[in-house]
């Protein structure tokens, strides 16, 4: 994870540095499938995609002949028949990136499964907080609607690769007793978010039918140091109290978060592509 990161610094420090960015000439061309809502994550692949010379194909689900009644297998071996180099893809469904491997014998990158996964979100999280103090081994708690979070599951698995010190804020709920204890992530009281490093905030997940009812986090929760990041969207004053969506405030991350993805997602693509670096352009 660590030559990732630094590679991601190194394009990123040489493209503010130069005030331009590094281009690189492909013929590849990339399907966006995105089956629920992106602002961050669809916004990003297309742009860091474009920066690397990648033609995208961008498909708009409404339009889809799912509609017709289709089946998602045929619709899926249709689009392969096209000759995509990779897809990126958004669904509902945990385990369908999985699915869409076998369907299209395709590289696959999944940009979001129901509630299992979203890996390119947990490396920018990561990185995010490696960047900011490679050596520090943070003490994070997660905050919110944990049980249905990819977030949360792919931030578990990154977050503990760094040695990172893990907990959960207990909302008393049997399901997040049973998700700590499946993880392996201790469950903390909300007093204890003082003593954090950083607080994690998560939206509560109505899309897959949480009834977390938390109240948002508030500067009080905070010790003076306390970082807070989140994945976003978020749902200001249902996830943070108002007074913390300042997302440019000396301890909220949300927008290096946010700014991180496009370059984190632009050493993806050109990691899962293969493809070589050039020089500026002329
Ligand atoms: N964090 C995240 O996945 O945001 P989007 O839903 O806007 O892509």
């Amino acid at each position: 994870m660590f030559s990732f990161f630094d590679q991601v610094s190194s394009t990123k420090n040489s493209s503010q540095k130069q005030n331009q960015k590094l281009s690189t000439t492909s013929d590849q061309v990339g399907i966006l499938a995105f089956f629920e809502p992106s602002t961050r994550t669809r916004v990003s692949f297309e742009a860091a995609g474009s920066a690397l010379g990648i033609r995208w194909i961008v498909l708009n689900p409404e339009n889809l002949s799912l509609k017709k009644g289709e089946s998602v297998k045929d619709t899926f071996q249709a689009l392969a028949l096209y000759r995509p180099d990779f897809l990126v893809i958004r669904h509902h469904l945990s385990g369908f990136c999985e699915l869409a491997q076998k369907w299209t014998n395709l590289p696959i990158i999944n940009a979001g499964d129901g509630f299992n996964e979203h890996p390119t979100q947990a490396l920018l999280d990561a990185y995010t907080l490696w960047k900011k103090n490679p050596k520090k081994k943070y003490k994070i708690a997660f905050f919110g609607d944990v049980v249905r979070s990819r977030v949360a599951r792919s931030d578990i698995y990154a977050f503990r690769a760094l040695g990172y010190d893990l907990s959960i804020v207990d909302d008393g709920g049997l399901e997040t007793k049973l998700f700590a204890k499946a993880f392996k992530v201790k469950l903390i009281s909300r007093a204890k978010l003082k003593a954090q490093d950083v607080v994690f905030c998560l939206r509560v997940q109505k899309e897959r039918g949480s009834q977390v009812q938390m109240p948002a986090l508030m500067p009080n929760d905070l010790g003076k140091q306390t970082l807070v990041m989140h994945p976003g969207p978020v749902v200001a004053g249902e996830d943070l109290a108002y007074e913390l969506c300042d997302f440019k405030a000396k301890n909220n991350l949300v927008h290096e978060q946010v700014e991180n993805g496009f370059w984190v997602r632009k050493e993806i693509l050109r990691n899962v592509l293969n493809l070589k670096k050039r020089g500026p352009k002329k």
